[in-house]
């Protein structure tokens, strides 16, 4: 079957999603249900908090993707999950779902990396994005650079060696007394204010180097407001969000922008939750045009967590031939595959 009607599944964090990509690939339903109201009084996801809501919710998800989509549930030829990395009591809701379903249909079962879901929302938005390239992935958890050839192995040029991107701007946030989730708070803040007006360092470590740390620039948050604090300064907040988002982006874009360079590669993608960045968006535009750079940047529903990337890896994978066995565990701490797996049997088909 090269032409599968795919079901995606998506619980690694506090989004549940599920999507359906039809015959020829297009997305034929996306839905998703988000957690921000059971966290925002905690200032961050609380994960028994996450996993419950999956629960209560993954049911009525999964069958408003089935019917916006308008198939049937013989229609399916397989579903795709996410395994991991995230959550483990939340990745545990959408494998048991996943796997429950696609064993009572008779049907493969594919386990999809959350990070490969990420890079898959690349060729989601633009099928014809060239390999090799390369792709910048910042999210919550991850702040990873890599080549991807053109077989699909992935090669990681960097990585942070501390916080993630999207973690850098939720900590700010809160340190702002503004909303979670803390990056679309920044981002609304920040375009009020002046990027220039509060100068925040770049941590570019060696100067060669692909790598990232985002720590010292939190750190530097804390003193800049304590020192205001203490000298009985008013905070201008829209000010210091624009100059600290200001720090990140230009550290993401450099070394970005750098890494295509070193890898001789014609295009690059950005993709994972920060990339909903406004500023960062339209700096990375300009960066790209300048430079004669294909860039591909996901439009902002499949930046952030979503089952449509889950089921575009999915789709790939199962016509690669790999599905999970029924034994499948979700994997907090999933690793991305420096190669692409060994090709197994359809082990997931009943
Ligand atoms: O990819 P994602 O939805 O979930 C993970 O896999 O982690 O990324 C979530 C992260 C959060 O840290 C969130 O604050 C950040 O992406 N984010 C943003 C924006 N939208 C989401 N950061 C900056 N600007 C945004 N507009
Ligand atoms: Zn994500």
């Amino acid at each position: 079957m090269d032409r599968p009607t795919i079901l995606a599944i998506e619980t690694s964090c506090d989004e549940t999603a599920a999507a359906v990509l039809a015959p020829d690939g297009a997305v034929a339903a996306t839905v998703l249900a988000s957690q921000h109201d059971v966290h925002a009084r905690y200032g961050g996801v609380v994960p028994e908090l996450a996993a419950r809501r999956h629960i209560e919710t993954v049911e009525s998800i999964v069958s408003d993707a089935i019917t916006q989509a308008g198939v049937t549930w013989d229609a399916l030829d397989a579903i795709a999950v996410t395994q991991g990395p995230g959550l483990a009591g939340a990745l545990l809701v959408g494998v048991s779902f996943a796997k429950a379903l696609a064993y009572a249909r008779g049907i493969p079962l594919i386990a999809v990396n959350h990070l490969e879901a990420h890079i898959a929302s690349a060729w989601l938005e633009a099928p014809d994005c060239p390999l090799p390239c390369v792709v910048l992935i910042v999210s919550g958890g991850h702040t990873h650079l890599y080549r991807i050839e053109a077989g699909w192995q992935y090669r990681l040029l960097g990585r942070t060696l501390d916080d993630a991107a999207g973690e850098a701007f939720d900590k700010a946030a809160k340190m702002l007394g503004l909303p979670y989730p803390g990056g679309p708070a920044i981002d609304r803040a920040a375009r009020e204010g002046n990027p220039t007006a509060v100068r925040f360092p770049r941590p570019h470590l060696k100067p060669r180097s692909l790598d990232f740390s985002f720590s010292g620039l939190k750190t530097a948050l804390l003193y800049y407001l304590r020192d205001l604090d203490r000298a009985g300064k008013p905070r201008r907040t829209a000010d210091i969000a624009a100059g600290y988002q200001e720090a990140i982006v230009d550290v993401l874009i450099e070394k970005a922008f750098d890494a295509v360079r070193r890898s001789e590669v014609g295009a690059l993608a950005v993709v994972g939750g920060v990339s909903a960045n406004t500023r960062l968006r339209s700096l990375l535009a300009e960066r790209g045009a300048r430079e004669g750079i294909r860039l591909i940047i996901p439009r902002p529903s499949y930046c952030t967590d979503n089952a449509a990337m889950v089921a575009a890896a999915g789709r790939r994978a199962y016509l690669e031939g790999r599905a999970a066995g029924w034994d499948l565990e979700a994997e907090a701490s999933l690793a991305i595959a420096d190669e692409p797996p060994a090709v197994a049997t359809r082990a997931g088909r009943a």
